[in-house]
């Protein structure tokens, strides 16, 4: 069977999943929404870099909308919950790196939408979405009697290529007040709380387990040089966020985020340790075991911005999933819900994409 797909935004994420979609045996793409005017009507292949394709992007959401389609993968910059539920409403399943990772209670009217219109809405990617939940929930299976979860990400935030974000939303640059006010701690802490819940619900921690946030930063001590402009010293270069959950005195899982504006010149003097840009999972248990997860991050900062590998897996991440998705039961469904979700084989072994 194939599934006809259509792309909503052709940001990172999104050209990368058109890419996994038109690789995949079981998929065909057959639209896409661009937010862009620039974008419009232009031939999706161009768009990302291929030869053309004969699909035209497109800003009209409503002809999208009508048009027949099995599954959306929703990947704009911000969610958008009327668009959710309009995708949901006209039968179409959605997969997107924007939330829905684990259903919360404000989520009860897209649950119905979904179950009205007998479609999916799955949220995945890789963090969140996979190595905060997905991948401990599975390691885990090889422990007994576990006491504590940890999956933490440690990257040079120079090789994210979307400088805009990193200096206005982020806050790197401005001074540790203003980034301790800023948006990013609230807007990490729905999605990274849902992994935090799904482990504790996949794996029988109390769940009303208390939800504990922090966000600490560093400074320059030197001016640093950066993709948004040399940060001076006194001035934010890396921020750390942490998000624990503790029953009574005990933490039993943690999730953590350390982006680091290279590791010189930090006070406190931050460093992404030997074992360098990577992922980690650890669970304490019998046996403790600890999984570092290494190829997610570029070589280099500027390999970054050319091609950003978290970001293809997460666009692989949500194109894999397309045909479990279509297939299940209708709702908001996660890892807990959904079958064991794998990647397809290149068709000749020939070259590697
Ligand atoms: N869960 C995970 O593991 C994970 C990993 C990576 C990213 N993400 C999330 O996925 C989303 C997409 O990431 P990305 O790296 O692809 O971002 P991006 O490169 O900034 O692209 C976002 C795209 O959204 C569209 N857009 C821009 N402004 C918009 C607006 N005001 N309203 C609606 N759409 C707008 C544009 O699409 P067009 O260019 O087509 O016009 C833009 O290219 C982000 O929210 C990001 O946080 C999640």
């Amino acid at each position: 069977m194939t599934y006809r797909v259509i792309q909503w935004a052709t940001g990172g994420v999104g050209a990368a999943a058109v890419r996994a979609v038109l690789r995949h045996p079981d998929l065909e793409l057959v639209g896409c929404w661009v937010h862009s005017d620039d974008k419009n009507g232009r031939d999706v292949g161009e768009i990302i870099g291929t030869e053309p394709i004969g699909i035209n992007a497109t800003t009209d959401a409503a002809a999208l909308l009508a048009m027949d389609a099995d599954c959306v993968v929703y990947a704009p910059l911000m969610p958008d919950k009327k668009v959710v539920a309009d995708l949901l409403g006209c039968g179409k399943n959605v997969v997107t790196p924007l939330g829905w990772f684990l259903p919360t209670d404000r989520d009860a009217r897209l649950e119905a939408v979904a179950q009205e219109a007998g479609v999916t809405l799955h949220g995945t990617g890789i963090d969140p979405g996979g190595i905060t939940d997905l991948f401990p929930l599975m390691f885990s299976a090889l422990t007994s009697a576990a006491t504590f979860v940890r999956a933490e990400e440690f990257s040079d935030i120079r090789s994210y290529n979307a400088p805009d974000v990193v200096r206005w939303i982020m806050q790197f640059g401005a001074t540790p007040a203003e980034a301790m006010a800023g948006p990013m701690l609230g807007l990490l802490t729905g999605g990274f709380t849902q992994s935090l819940r799904m482990i504790l619900q996949g794996m029988g921690f109390d769940r009303s387990a208390e939800i504990r946030t922090h966000q600490d930063v560093a400074v320059a001590t030197a001016p640093i040089d950066s993709p948004i402009g040399v940060i001076e010293p006194g001035l934010v270069a890396a921020q750390r966020f942490q998000w624990d959950a503790a029953i009574g005195d005990k933490t039993v899982a943690r999730i953590a985020v350390n982006w680091l504006m290279g590791d010189e010149n930090l006070e406190p003097a931050w460093d992404l340790g030997a074992a360098g840009e990577r992922f980690e999972v650890e669970i304490k248990g019998d046996p403790d075991m600890l999984v570092t997860i290494k190829g997610l991050q570029p070589e280099t900062p500027e390999a970054g911005w050319l091609r950003n590998p978290g970001i293809v897996a997460t666009a692989n991440h949500l194109v894999n999933s397309i045909p479990y998705v279509c297939d299940a039961a209708p709702g908001i469904k996660s890892y807990l819900d959904l079958p064991l979700m794998a990647g397809r084989a290149h068709p000749t072994l020939s070259d590697r994409p």
